[in-house]
């Protein structure tokens, strides 16, 4: 049954069944020091990284062999420290097979305001107006479907398979109250290039629920976990304002 559970992602998906999962597509929480309802968003890289790890072993138990993980990252700039690099470094050596990177272009360059040394090459910053998308298989390339739950256009699918998407930041994240929300555009491309309708899709840090919305819209299964209640609640209402019908327990 479709859920949206408001918990810690290690204890929550500790409970979820082995070889479950079609897909786990996740955007963690960035170590950015952002200001997210429960969650304290800055930690020392390492120690970032290995409580990620930590959950993400937990999602690759729950994934079917074929089964996806796709995650959204940047790299800590702020700190010199390449998370995405160690973070894809580590799920290779857990036995992933990684099949690619997308690059997510934000086109938002505009916005910048910290130049480091302006207009001096002794310490300019360089700034990343892209995100990536990391994408891995568990076992084997192959994940297998009924025909009839093919979603993806001929158009969508010669445009998505290029790995190199404009899409622009979400717009909604002062009205859904959250500071790092991905775009629905972006869920929608991940879904429908990697998954079947009816597939299980999971993710452990679902914020206010792009990705549970997504999937809900697009007829695939979804379990959501965010460890913040208002975000949890958010999740669900947008859900419930899709489809009145749905029901959560
Ligand atoms: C980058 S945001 C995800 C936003 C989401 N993609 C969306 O569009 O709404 C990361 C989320 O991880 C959640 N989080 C942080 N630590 C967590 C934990 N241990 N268990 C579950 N959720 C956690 C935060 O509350 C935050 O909402």
């Amino acid at each position: 049954m479709n859920q949206i559970i408001c918990a810690d992602a290690l204890t929550t998906l500790k409970q979820v069944k082995s070889n479950s999962v079609d897909i786990v597509l996740t955007s963690p929480p960035y170590n950015f020091d952002m200001n997210y309802d429960e969650h304290n968003d800055k930690d020392e890289s390492h120690r970032y990284v290995d409580t990620l790890l930590e959950i993400f072993d937990e999602c690759i138990r729950t994934l079917k062999d074929g089964g996806r993980l796709i995650i959204n990252m940047q790299p800590n700039y702020k700190e010199y420290f390449p998370s995405h690099h160690y973070l894809t470094t580590a799920l290779i050596e857990r036995g992933l097979i990684w099949r690619g990177e997308i690059v997510w272009l934000k086109n938002n360059l505009k916005k910048l305001t910290a130049w480091g040394s302006w207009m001096s090459p002794s310490c300019p910053y360089l700034s990343y107006p892209f995100e990536f998308i990391e994408v891995f298989s568990k076992t084997t390339l192959k994940h297998s479907g009924e025909k009839d739950n093919i979603d993806i256009t001929k158009d969508e699918f010669i445009k998505y398979v290029n790995g190199h998407w404009t899409i622009a930041p979400e717009t909604k994240m002062k009205e859904f109250s959250h500071p790092a929300m991905f775009p629905e555009e972006l869920v929608k491309r991940c879904l429908r290039l990697f998954s079947y309708k009816d597939d299980l899709v999971l993710d452990p840090f679902n914020g206010v629920g792009t990705t549970t919305l997504v999937a809900h819209n697009l007829g695939r299964r979804y379990i959501g976990i965010d460890i913040s209640e208002a975000y949890c609640n958010t999740a669900k209402q947008r859900i419930i304002s899709s489809n009145p019908l749905e029901k959560f327990f």
